[in-house]
């Protein structure tokens, strides 16, 4: 009788069904009530008393391997039947759609690159200042109008913490703790007091550049920067310098370039002039060394500061500063292909 047992237990393990009809099919063989592990409880009653505790114990497991089987052997069938009605596990999957950069970012990192190749490095600092880096180390006299209430957001509890209105704050930073030859550039998020409108913002980005160590001279900068046009907005571009002033550079000039729209014959982007105005620039004012503990004797440098808002709106033709802003997808997914 065990070897019986045995037997069909090996039997039913072999088994393999290709359908649901099948597994009944099974189910009827073996454990329906005329089916083959039935029939073994109805010999059962022949099987000596003292091994009736044995057999009975196998033919209950038998019976209950039976069913297990069988269960199993169903679950899987239907679970196939759903995925060929529904999923299909063998398909590739739906492509992925990566974001884009912001246009911000894209002419940031395009910068970044033009001056690391003449050795420029980053670095950078806190957008919640003091007055010394944002004015007075800059040689802000104490009334001068920029410190004024209308451009500066600052803290009401104390006049002395202030959201930096320009990234010539960095400048102090850097040359307070670096001795000369600095070759850097400044990026970040600046903070002014404005009204906003297409072309105005009360937060824009700014990129500073400083050079300083001996010799530099003016014919450095403008070098530079003729360097720097040229790679931005192409080989033909031509930058003029026009004398300006800041109180933290000395001589201080602002730069435009070539329209890069009309190449300079003129169009409602230069407003009939030819030119763009890209940013300010100079010679680092003395004094400003001196407050860093840098020997103005020894060393000299040049500075400049553009807005990357206008930059970018310049290089794609964008006519309102606060698209930067909004992120709506329908403006950002254009620049895709400008990674
Ligand atoms: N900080 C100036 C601004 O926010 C821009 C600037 C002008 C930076 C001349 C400079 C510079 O480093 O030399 O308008």
């Amino acid at each position: 009788m065990l070897e019986k047992i045995k037997a069909i237990r090996e039997e039913i393990s072999a088994i393999i069904a290709f359908s649901v009809e099948e597994v009944e099919d099974l189910r009827i063989k073996y454990i329906s009530k005329k089916g083959k592990v039935s029939q073994l409880f109805a010999d059962f009653k022949n099987v000596p008393v003292d091994q009736k505790k044995e057999v009975g114990q196998a033919i209950n497991d038998l019976k209950n391997f039976a069913l297990d089987k069988i269960n199993q052997l169903r679950e899987n069938l239907e679970s196939k039947t759903e995925s060929d009605t529904g999923i299909d596990l063998t398909r590739p999957g739906e492509p992925m759609k990566l974001g884009s950069r912001h246009p911000l970012s894209i002419v940031k990192n395009e910068i970044f690159d033009i001056f690391a190749r003449i050795g420029f490095i980053i670095s950078e600092g806190p957008e919640i200042e003091d007055d010394w880096h944002v004015f007075s180390a800059l040689n802000f006299p104490p009334e001068h109008p920029a410190r004024d209430m209308q451009d500066t957001f600052f803290i009401e509890k104390d006049p002395d913490v202030l959201l930096r209105t320009h990234t010539s704050s960095v400048q102090i930073r850097v040359m307070e703790r670096t001795q000369p030859p600095i070759r850097s550039l400044f990026p970040g998020r600046v903070f002014r007091n404005e009204a906003i409108s297409a072309r105005s913002h009360c937060i824009f980005h700014q990129i500073e550049g400083l050079y300083v160590d001996e010799n530099v001279s003016f014919a450095d900068l403008k070098q530079t920067l003729l360097y720097f046009a040229k790679e931005l907005f192409g080989e033909n571009t031509q930058i003029r310098l026009r004398p300006s002033f800041f109180p933290f550079t000395e001589p201080s000039a602002e730069m435009d370039v070539s329209c890069s729209i009309c190449g300079g014959k003129g169009c409602n982007v230069c407003k009939y002039t030819g030119w763009l105005e890209i940013l300010g620039c100079g010679m680092v004012d003395p004094n400003v060394l001196e407050a860093c503990n840098i020997d103005s004797r020894k060393y000299t440098g040049f500075a400049f500061g553009m807005g990357i808002e206008r930059i970018t709106m310049l290089k794609y033709g964008i006519k309102d500063i606060r698209h930067f802003f909004e992120n709506d997808v329908r403006f950002l997914k254009q620049f895709e292909s400008a990674l």
